[in-house]
């Protein structure tokens, strides 16, 4: 099984991937554009997976695994996870 959209707003990675390669969108503006991870929130680890790797079918992350992802975006981007 692979997690492939924000269910809360039925946007597919692929179509989050492709704004972020088409009009250079990054995680904040993928947000305000389309809604994504605004609901549950459970797909944010993935939608920064998404962006840091250009999957977008992506295994289940267990609980760890998705504050590992977050802990590093924030790291990384200097942002809040
Ligand atoms: S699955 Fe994306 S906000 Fe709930």
């Amino acid at each position: 099984m692979a997690v492939d959209r924000c269910v809360c707003v039925n946007v597919l990675f692929q179509e989050l991937l492709e704004l972020h390669r088409e009009h250079g969108l990054g995680f904040d503006e993928l947000v305000d554009r389309t809604g994504c991870c605004t609901g549950c929130t459970s797909c944010e680890p993935y939608v920064k997976v998404m962006l840091r790797t250009g999957k977008t079918y992506l295994p289940i992350l267990n609980a760890e695994e998705a504050d590992r992802v977050l802990h590093e975006w924030q790291d990384r981007e200097g942002k809040p996870a």
